[in-house]
């Protein structure tokens, strides 16, 4: 099975999904990384560890059409049976969606559908949310909203500083990720 993954920056889940592959957890492979900034650490990961990359800008395209077009292209050539968005800064448009629809899931670092968008660990801090944690979703055309997969979450009480925060977030999210695609993937066998 081959999974693609999709990120725009640092790509520590990238790293924990690959690493889950290496070690059987995940029974697939990771055969491509699609990123959307030339500049990403991801990029410097991909190469480490052997992994196909398509890195591009979005102003090198005319629109979204014309690069989702590209990806599309890139993607049919693997037939990925998971689409990973891993840290993608980006909405899918409906070139994305028309072609892999029900097959792409997405990582949020909030208990959805409380705080979507950017910066979703400042907005549960700056709430006094009691929870905060991590969400892993199907992707619709919306920002944060499709069906939800997967959830894991602690209680805050406010004395917490943001670091410690993001540094508990990650860590759920370098387990959550990897088990949720595992368990995806050989359901998917199972039907
Ligand atoms: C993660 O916190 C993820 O939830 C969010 O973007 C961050 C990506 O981190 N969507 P990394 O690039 O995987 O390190």
């Amino acid at each position: 099975k081959q999974i693609a993954v999709f990120a725009s920056g640092n790509g520590s889940n990238f790293a924990a999904i690959h690493a889950a592959t290496i070690n059987k957890v995940i029974d697939a492979e990771v055969a491509l990384l699609i990123c959307d900034n030339p500049d990403a650490y991801a990029i410097h990961r991909a190469a480490e560890f052997g992994i196909e990359c398509f890195a591009f800008k979005p102003k090198m395209f005319a629109s979204k059409v014309d690069y989702e077009t590209e990806i599309v292209a890139r993607l049919n050539q693997l037939d990925p049976d998971l689409i990973v968005l891993a840290g993608y800064m980006r909405i899918l448009g409906h070139t994305m969606l028309d072609a892999f629809g029900g097959r792409i899931i997405n990582i949020h670092p909030s208990l959805l559908p409380d705080f979507k968008g950017k910066d979703a660990i400042g907005q549960a801090i700056a709430s006094k949310a009691p929870r905060i944690g991590v969400s892993i979703h199907y992707v619709d055309e919306g920002m944060d909203t499709g069906t939800i997969i997967a959830q894991s979450g602690f209680a805050v009480d406010g004395s917490e500083s943001r670091a410690e925060i993001e540094c508990r977030v990650h860590e759920i999210e370098h387990q959550l990720y990897p088990q949720t695609i595992a368990m995806l993937l050989e359901k998917e066998t199972s039907v």
